[in-house]
This record gives C-alpha cells, sequence and structure tokens, in this order.
C-alpha cells in the first residue's frame, strides 16, 4: 500500500525541508526579525499579510487565515495529497523513500515478548531491592502496606545509582538497544553512558488485563518532583488505556461494581483492606478508551476522586464520558481533605462500602455540583441553574425518571414543575442529537461557561477549545506569536503551554488522554468542556481578534508604563519604545475597526 511512511521518516523529511526557500519559490519574501514577509500565494492582494516563521517551521497568512507546516504548504499550492507532498519534499531534500513494512506482526510479536520479559526481570529486580533498603522499608510501614499486598503488586525499590538496573539487565543479556526500548534505561547522548531511567524511587508495576507488566510508576519519598514518574509509553505501554489493576479487579466484579480511583496507593490500601474491585488512571483523565476497556468487564462503575474542587470536575469529566459510552455511573464523595487511601485507613472497610453504596447517580451528582456553584437568590444564576440540572436530567432519556427529577429542580429552584418539565424535554432532544452525532466527543454535554468570567477569559478558553480540535487550529493561535503571552489568564496560559508542549511531542494532541495529570489544569480543561462551542470561520476569526487585541492591548499598557515612568524621572523615551508604541496603537484601531468583541 502506498503512502505507508513512518513518523520517523516523516519527521526527518520535515526536518530536511527549509520553508523559508521552498515558500521562496511561490512568493517573494522579505526578512522581518525572526519572520519572513511577502505577499500570500493562496490570495489576491496588494499589502503583505503573508508571514513565515522559520523556526518554527510554519507559516501564516493574516488575511486568509491559511497556515501550516511545510507539508501543508505543499499540498495547499500543488493540491498533493499527504503523501505525495512527503514524496515531493523527500525528493527535494534527497532523501531515499522509506516504507513501512506492513507484514512483520511476527517480529513485532516476538520483541513485545522480549520487553515483557525486561519488564518482569527488572520487576524481580526492584522487588528484593525494596525488600533490602531501609528507606523503602520504612515509608512502606509508615503508609501501612502488608507484607501480603507489597508481594501481590510487587512493590519494590529502584536504588539511587546511576544504572543499577542498566548493569544487572545487561548481565541478563539485554542488548541496549531492547533495553532503550523497554524506556527503563536512557543514554546520555553527549557522553555516550546508559543511565537507568527510574532512580530512588518506590515502585509499582504496571500490568495489562493480560498480567503482563508494561510499565512502572516510580513515587518518590521526599516532596521533590514530579512525586509520581510514569514509564514512558513504549509499544508494549500505551499509557491513556491502561488501568491499574485492573488485571486483579475484572475477576471480582460479577456482584460489585468498579471503583475508579486516581492513585497507585488508593488501590493498594483499598485491596489491603479486602475492596479489591478497584482501579486506577496513570495520571491522565478518564477517557473514552479507558471506558471502552472497563465495559469488556462491566458496565457498573463507581468514580470515587479526591473530595476537592479539582477532583470533583474530574468527576464531572469522567461521568460526561462513561455517559457518552452509554453507561450510567455513579459517584462516591467523601470528606474534604480525605482521598480513598486516607480514608480506608482511617475508617476502615465497611465505612467505605457503606460510602460506596451511597454514591450518587450522574444526574444527582451533577444537580448537586451545579447547587454548590450557583447563587440561587440571583435570577441570572437561578435560571442558568436550572437549565444545567434540566440538562442533566434530560440525559437519564428516562421519563419516569425525569418525573422524580421534574420534583426535585422545582422544589429547589421554586420553578413551575411544567416550565422544568418542558425544559428537560427540549434538552432532551438537544442531548440525543449531540451523543448520536459525536459520541467521543460529548463528553460533557452542558454548553455554558462558569458564572462571572471576564470576556477575555472566556474567549481563551474558547481559544482553547478549537486549539483541541486540532493541528491547524493549533497552528493558527501559534502564528499568532507562538507563546503563552497571548493568554491573559494565567489558567489558560498554562494550559496552552501543555497543549504545546504535547503538540512538539506527538504532533497532535488528545487532551484527556494524553494531559500530564495536575491538579491546576484538570480544572481549567473543565473549564474549556463548558466553553461555548461554535465551529465556524468568522467565529474563529472573532476569537483570533480578540485574543490579539488583548494581547496588543497588553503590550500597550507595558509600554505606555515605561514611558510614563521615564518622563515622571526626566529621562528620555526610548525612540523604539515610542515607535513601537504607535505602531501598536495604529494597529490597535485597525484591528477594533474589523472586530466584533465577544
Ligand atoms: P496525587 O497527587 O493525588 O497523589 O496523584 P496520591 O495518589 O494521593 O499519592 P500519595 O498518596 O501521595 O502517594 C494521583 C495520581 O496521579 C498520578 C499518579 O498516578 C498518582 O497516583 N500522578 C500524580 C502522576 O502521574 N504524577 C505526579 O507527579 C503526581
Ligand atoms: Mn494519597
Amino acid at each position: 500500500m502506498a503512502g505507508m511512511f513512518s513518523q520517523n521518516f516523516i519527521e526527518k523529511v520535515i526536518d530536511a525541508s527549509d520553508i523559508v526557500s521552498i515558500i521562496s519559490e511561490h512568493t517573494n519574501l522579505k526578512q522581518s526579525g525572526p519572520r519572513y514577509i511577502g505577499l500570500c500565494p493562496f490570495h489576491n492582494e496588494k499589502t503583505p499579510s503573508f508571514t513565515v516563521n522559520g523556526d518554527k517551521k510554519l507559516y501564516y497568512c493574516f488575511g486568509c487565515q491559511r497556515g501550516g507546516n511545510v507539508v501543508s504548504f505543499v499540498m495547499e499550492m500543488f493540491k498533493y495529497s499527504f503523501p505525495e507532498a512527503i514524496e515531493y519534499l523527500a525528493e527535494r531534500a534527497n532523501i531515499p523513500i522509506e516504507r513501512v513494512n506492513t507484514f512483520d506482526d511476527n517480529t513485532a510479536y516476538v520483541r513485545k515478548k522480549r520487553l515483557f520479559q525486561i519488564n518482569k526481570d527488572a520487576a524481580n529486580f526492584y522487588y528484593l531491592a525494596g525488600r533490602k533498603n531501609e528507606k523503602a522499608i520504612s515509608y512502606i510501614k509508615k503508609r501501612g502496606v502488608s507484607a501480603s499486598s507489597l508481594k501481590t503488586f510487587g512493590i519494590g525499590y529502584a536504588p539511587g545509582g546511576r544504572s543499577v538496573l542498566y548493569s544487572y539487565l545487561k548481565e541478563k543479556g539485554y542488548s541496549d538497544k531492547e533495553l532503550i526500548e523497554s524506556a527503563l534505561v536512557r543514554k546520555n547522548e553527549t557522553k555516550g553512558y546508559f543511565y537507568d531511567y527510574f532512580s530512588d524511587r518506590l515502585m509499582f508495576p504496571i500490568q495489562n488485563v493480560s498480567d503482563n507488566i508494561v510499565a512502572f510508576g516510580g513515587r518518590r519519598f521526599d516532596n521533590s518532583q514530579p512525586k509520581y514518574l510514569n514509564s514512558p509509553e513504549t509499544s508494549v505501554f500505551v499509557k491513556h488505556a491502561t488501568l491499574f489493576n485492573l488485571n486483579r479487579a475484572k475477576n471480582k466484579l460479577a456482584s460489585k461494581p468498579l471503583i475508579v480511583v486516581e492513585g497507585y496507593m488508593d488501590v493498594v490500601s483499598l485491596f489491603d483492606k479486602g475492596i479489591e474491585n478497584v482501579c486506577a488512571t496513570l495520571g491522565t483523565a478518564l477517557n473514552a478508551e479507558h471506558a471502552k476497556l472497563m465495559m469488556k468487564y462491566t458496565r457498573n462503575i463507581i468514580l470515587c476522586y479526591d473530595a476537592d474542587e479539582a477532583g470533583q470536575n474530574a468527576a464531572m469529566r469522567g461521568l460526561g464520558i462513561l455517559v457518552s459510552q452509554g453507561l450510567n455511573p455513579r459517584v462516591l464523595t467523601l470528606e474534604k481533605g480525605e482521598d480513598p487511601d486516607s480514608y480506608v485507613l482511617k475508617y476502615g472497610k465497611e465505612a467505605f462500602e457503606q460510602k460506596a453504596a451511597e454514591a450518587k447517580y450522574s444526574t444527582d451528582y451533577k444537580i448537586d455540583y451545579y447547587k454548590n456553584r450557583y447563587d440561587l437568590s440571583d435570577i441570572v444564576q437561578l435560571a442558568e441553574f436550572t437549565k444545567k440540572a434540566c440538562e442533566a436530567a434530560a440525559e437519564t432519556r428516562d421519563e419516569i425518571k425525569w418525573d422524580y427529577y421534574v420534583k426535585i429542580i422545582s422544589s429547589l429552584t421554586g420553578t413551575d414543575p411544567l416550565v422544568i418539565k418542558k425544559q428537560i424535554y427540549k434538552s432532551s432532544k438537544y442531548v440525543s442529537a449531540q451523543s448520536d452525532s459525536n459520541i467521543e466527543d460529548s463528553g460533557n454535554m452542558i454548553n455554558i461557561s462558569v458564572p462571572q468570567q471576564s470576556k477575555s477569559t472566556s474567549a481563551e478558553l474558547i481559544a482553547l477549545k478549537y486549539i483541541l480540535k486540532g493541528q491547524s487550529y493549533f497552528e493558527r493561535f501559534v502564528s499568532l506569536g507562538g507563546d503563552k503571552s497571548l493568554f491573559s489568564n494565567e489558567d489558560a496560559a498554562d494550559l496552552y503551554d501543555e497543549i504545546k508542549r504535547l503538540y512538539e511531542e506527538n504532533g497532535n494532541v488528545d487532551i484527556s488522554n494524553n494531559l500530564v495529570y495536575n491538579n491546576q489544569l484538570a480544572q481549567t480543561v473543565v473549564s474549556v468542556d463548558n466553553a461555548q462551542d461554535i465551529s465556524s470561520e468568522g467565529h474563529l476569526k472573532d476569537i483570533i481578534k480578540t485574543l490579539r487585541l488583548s494581547l496588543y492591548e497588553g503590550r500597550l499598557r507595558q509600554i505606555k508604563k515605561r514611558i510614563d515612568e521615564t518622563e515622571k524621572n526626566c529621562g528620555k523615551v526610548d525612540a523604539a519604545l515610542l515607535k513601537e508604541y504607535g505602531y501598536l496603537k495604529k494597529e490597535l484601531i485597525k484591528i477594533k475597526s474589523e472586530v466584533n468583541i465577544i
């Protein structure tokens, strides 16, 4: 089959292609700082609005809003398909075409088995090291883990030397190449030596549902970061499709729900106390692939996240994912400050099981969640709350249950039950239209923003929502400057930074699968989820303009402050500063005259 290129090959071709010289063959480019500017080769114009950034290897036209990398340029220019564009670029760069051989299943299989064996040998090594290391022994004792759980989970210790595991595995006969592939070992390219990926950490082997060890998680003993380090993805470890302890939990689900928690230690402590029907995501938010994996074994799922704001937001998101898979999940909420680990150690098995029995169904949980976040004495917020609660009720798609929720919502809001009923009915059409047309994406069907958001914050969240739709959107924002200063809201800026990192690492980003777990980010993701979802070119342009506007205004304020300060001290104002000031003012007037600020 034609067009099968490895990611490696594609990257090599892009790396070897000089975007500036390729584009220069189609339009005259003038250098201006780190960028090049010229007349757009894709649309008719008299003043140049086409920019190329040679460092970032991207182009963007402010006029027709076309943008992308060297591959999309060639595709657009010559109307080539993706593989044709790659072939064209490879030829230009004198790189021989390499196609992936798709018939090497057998060797892939053999290689995977070797990786499982390496992981198993490593786990044994860590386990034995853990029984001899004082620090590990006393830490494990402090956390209250029994000897039998230590063995069941194979909890161990990665020694603190540079290449202790490496030497051990080399002695077992593994090659450097295999060890690198396992991700347990890395190479220092400048100095040429190999070193262990995990060092001085408490180790948790991670198994797939067939009990093969596919990766490890390692915890620090002190407060240094990251607290947990997980193996990077390998050919046997897909982080966002792996659930810790599902291999054991799956055999306990005949009469019990699957309890989903956040952390390794939550699983270990619950298991230790006899609650074995429990699994954990690995530092990523719950996503559709997790859901599908769980559904192989059960449809009865309880989410049990930390009681803090971020944990509750994560629960809202998780519910959305599970409901969109047609499940009827519940949420178990613990007292503030507790996680399942601390709770079960403090109160014991029965208390936890009691909590699980009282877990709230999705709709009840959501109504509660919103109730705690809206001020029902304010008419605007009351109306907003009523709408949300009705949307949550509509989700059940069951008219008998609707009747129950009509009573609840109308007594909470003092609204006529008939009005509520109508609203639920209306939402149900919206909900089913959404989930029928886009099951994957309707994670959170609610379509409103958190109360009291500033205009620029809400534009920034909507921008992030666009960015998460895919690379071409991302590039439109990158070309506006490419760094997080585009976002005035700190949380939005941080999320943008993380997304950018993921794009740079993987060429795409699926936030629910790849986001490195961090409470603040998880919260921002929920706000983004809840942001207005309109996909139209005109709307996108408005958002881009709003962002540019606030970026320029921010810079203008900075410059103004500096000018004022200089004048106050009777100094001479920098001419370049004045020039930039004038430029920004003019740009602002220009943007304002065309924009419909949302
Ligand atoms: P938490 O920070 O909530 O910690 O992370 P925890 O599970 O309660 O850990 P203990 O009790 O302090 O040991 C929850 C989960 O998020 C992932 C891990 O899977 C962790 O168990 N995580 C957390 C990471 O992957 N990296 C981190 O730096 C932190
Ligand atoms: Mn904990």
